[in-house]
């Protein structure tokens, strides 16, 4: 089929007729097969998704699964960013993702030419950015970092060595806090971490007084100062795993409620609420892909990502850093 850039480009996906009888679990699973392609998945994803996918994790763990796959397609059920993320480490293979448009609200907020600007005004400071952005900010970055190893990554840079920390003031304000740092905070956010109610969660906890409220740690303060336990979304689902407690108020997106309760069938998980009645704890960009759109990028191989190979190398960089770093730490094997 001869598909044009423009049919991508305007609707994020190449939109065509799926045979209604066809039973796309079974469809994917011989795509997989027979272009030996890897789907990787982050636990964000819808159900369906994360239960096709030959590996779900939180970012370290994708990133990591990305650099050491031998397949010759990478399907990333996930954002752009991390889609991205897994193309600079892997130029040489195909790398799909089902929904172009599924960005994030979090890499938006930093805007590459006003970083670099930010960033000129402080040239003794090292850079260190969260994954979740876009390849121009890892580019423009000493170390990049996710929640599963932010901390360590920070202990990593000697004390008196100034640091800017981008773009999650949230998580940057937490860092310092847990680190004693003083990192100069760029002023992006998640709009899905930033939605919970204190109100309604402490309502919650009243009615539920043996539950833990556990919370990611892109969460805004007051939240995670009421919290019994902070981390990266699979540290999260490793705590209610090996945790005595029955009842989690889960403080994340929705998404990694599916892994919580087949890990832990006779747990109950109940996710925090927004201050609203909307479901703005589901996170809309990593909800735009779906099993039909996962279905047809690997049918038609489209999108895929590209990327110019100098911004490639420039963003590979502080990438490696951050491997070599949880590496010796014992973060990844
Ligand atoms: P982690 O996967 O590192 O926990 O990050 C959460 C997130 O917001 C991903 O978009
Ligand atoms: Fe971005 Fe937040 Fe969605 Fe993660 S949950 S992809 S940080 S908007």
């Amino acid at each position: 089929m001869n598909i044009q850039p423009n049919d991508i480009l305007e609707k994020g996906f190449f939109d065509t007729e799926i045979d209604p009888h066809l039973d796309l679990f079974a469809e994917i699973a011989r795509l997989k097969k027979e272009k030996n392609a890897i789907l990787l998945a982050h636990y964000y994803q819808e159900p369906d998704i994360q239960d096709v996918a030959d590996y779900i994790g939180d970012s370290l763990g994708l990133a990591q699964q990305a650099s050491k796959t031998d397949a010759d397609i990478i399907v990333f059920a996930g954002v752009h960013f991390m889609a991205e993320t897994a193309k600079i480490l892997n130029p040489g293979k195909k790398v799909l993702l089902p929904d172009l448009k599924a960005g994030c609200s979090l890499a938006d907020s930093a805007p590459a030419p006003l970083f670099k600007a930010f960033k000129d005004k402080h040239p003794d400071h090292i850079v260190i950015s969260y994954i979740n952005c876009t390849a121009d900010i890892k580019a423009l970055s000493d170390i990049i970092c996710t929640s599963s190893n932010a901390e360590k990554i920070i202990e990593s840079v000697p004390k008196d060595q100034p640091i800017i920390f981008a773009p999650d003031k949230n998580l940057g304000a937490y860092l310092n806090k847990k680190s004693g740092r003083n990192m100069l905070l760029w002023n992006g956010a998640c709009m899905v971490h930033e939605i919970f109610s204190l109100e309604k969660i402490t309502k919650l906890k009243i009615r539920h007084p043996k539950a833990k409220l556990i919370s990611h740690p892109e969460c805004e303060e007051p939240i995670l100062r009421v919290s019994d336990y902070i981390g990266s979304t699979t540290q999260l689902l490793k705590y209610t795993e090996v945790s005595d407690a029955t009842e989690f108020i889960v403080a994340t997106e929705t998404g990694i409620l599916h892994q919580m309760q087949q890990n832990s069938p006779h747990k109950t998980f109940i996710p925090a609420p927004p201050t609203n009645s909307c479901a703005c704890n589901d996170c809309p960009h990593m909800k735009l892909n779906t099993l039909e759109k996962l279905y047809l990028c690997m049918e038609y191989e489209v999108p895929e990502i590209t990327m110019d190979e100098n911004l490639r190398l420039a963003a590979k960089k502080p990438m490696d850093r951050m491997m070599e770093i949880s590496r010796a730490a014992g973060l990844i094997g």
